[in-house]
């Protein structure tokens, strides 16, 4: 019996939703190339290509960003819910609830023929953002921003966030943020989401599978680790980011927003992504890029591994004001949709995920008696 621990190399499964060739630093949603996506598609264009298979007309996409934008507004009682949390610690974890909620809300929970895992997908894309920054709201004590219908999926969330309109730029950003995060072949937290879907279990279950494992600092926590280290080592010279780093890699520590499983060059997200990074500090007058680029440098000559994709988010985010502890919360508003489309193609193709384990402790002992041990 051979073991791959992690899984690591182990093929699962079939699929046509995306792409990576990690030695060549190429990713493709649906066969379209991640820098064509990043320089043309809108987010809701690119989930459109997702969810669909195929590319919108202007009448499609047209249709399909009403329909999101409609169905934004979170029913009254989860706002209920919002409001009454008993606590307010992690916006990540208060996500996955507000998903579980509603899921129980959903009359149609189990159902899955194409129609209703459409409308639960557009329902679950669409409001996700209105979680995010209702809680927000909440915890700031300010009323509500509601959804503005007339505003992109990107722009109203920064919208409802900040009660003001963002700029072309910084919509822009989110944007582009969003469509690079939109999907990712069979990473951790789709893998999660597809186990759920294997079951037969709901959607809503398979999101709250997946927010959770997305919520680990080896995945979707590292740009939230990234932006600590990157505060904590802002101004500080080389040699001494160097100090940092052999120290945390003498105690055998990650570090955070460096490494990946597939990748072996530069992670095609990461190169869009500092692009992004680099113009907005431009533009707010931030030297993120500045301590990103030594960090680069060092890392690569000690260990040979390049930045991923979370490591030039945390710039983009904290750019763009985004509250430190919503960074994993920007993901899953990315990353939602890859993670339904992977859902549906695991229903229409089902065979339960159900790996074996090799055995390795005592077999057959007797029973000892409580009075006996
Ligand atoms: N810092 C220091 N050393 C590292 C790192 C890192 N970030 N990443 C890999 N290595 C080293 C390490 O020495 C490892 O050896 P060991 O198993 O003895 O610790 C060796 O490289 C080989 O690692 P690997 O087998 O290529 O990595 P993996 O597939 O087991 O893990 C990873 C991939 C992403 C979990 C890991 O690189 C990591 O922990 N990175 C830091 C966390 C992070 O940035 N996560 C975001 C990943 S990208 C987006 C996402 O999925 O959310």
């Amino acid at each position: 019996m051979s073991i791959h621990y992690g899984l690591k190399g182990i093929v699962a499964l079939e699929s046509n939703i995306s792409r990576i060739d990690g030695g060549r630093s190429i990713l493709e949603y649906r066969g379209y190339n991640i820098h064509n996506l990043a320089a043309n598609a809108s987010f809701e264009e690119t989930a459109y290509l997702l969810l669909k298979g195929k590319l919108p007309t202007t009448l499609e996409l047209k249709k399909f960003s009403e329909t999101l934008a409609e169905r934004r507004e979170l029913p009254g009682k989860i706002i209920g819910v919002l409001y009454n949390l008993p606590t307010i610690n992690y916006p990540t974890v208060i996500l996955r609830t507000i998903y579980s909620y509603l899921g129980d809300m959903d009359e149609k929970l189990f159902q899955i023929n194409s129609e209703e895992l459409m409308r639960k997908a557009i329902d679950l894309i669409a409001k996700t953002p209105t979680i995010i920054a209702y809680y927000q709201n909440i915890r700031e004590n300010k009323p509500l921003t509601h959804p503005n219908k007339t505003l992109s999926h990107a722009a109203n969330f920064l919208w409802m966030l900040n009660g003001i309109e963002p700029d072309r730029v910084e919509e822009k950003a989110l944007d582009l943020d969003l469509v690079l995060h939109a999907e990712h072949t069979l990473n951790a937290s789709t893998f999660a989401a597809r186990i759920a879907a294997s079951t037969l279990s709901d959607m809503y279950a398979g999101i709250v599978s997946a927010t959770g494992t997305l919520f680990g600092p080896l995945h979707g926590g590292a740009s939230h680790n990234v932006i600590k280290m990157l505060r904590e080592l802002e101004g500080k010279d080389a040699k001494d980011i160097e100090k940092w780093i052999d120290n945390k890699l003498q105690k055998r520590e990650r570090v955070m927003g460096f490494g990946h499983r597939v990748y072996k060059t530069l992670d095609p997200r990461a190169k869009e992504l500092r692009k992004l990074a680099k113009k907005l500090d431009n533009l707010k007058g931030n030297a993120w890029i500045a301590v990103s680029d030594k960090l680069t440098e060092i890392v690569y000559r000690k260990k040979r591994i390049y930045p991923n994709v979370d490591f030039y988010a945390a710039s983009v985010y904290a750019n763009l004001g985004i509250p430190e502890d919503q960074y994993i919360n920007m993901f899953v508003m990315g990353r939602i949709v890859g993670w339904i489309t992977h859902m549906m193609d695991q229903y229409q193709n089902n065979k339960i995920i159900r790996p074996l384990q090799k055995y390795i402790g005592k077999e057959e002992r007797a029973y000892i008696q409580i009075d006996k041990r």
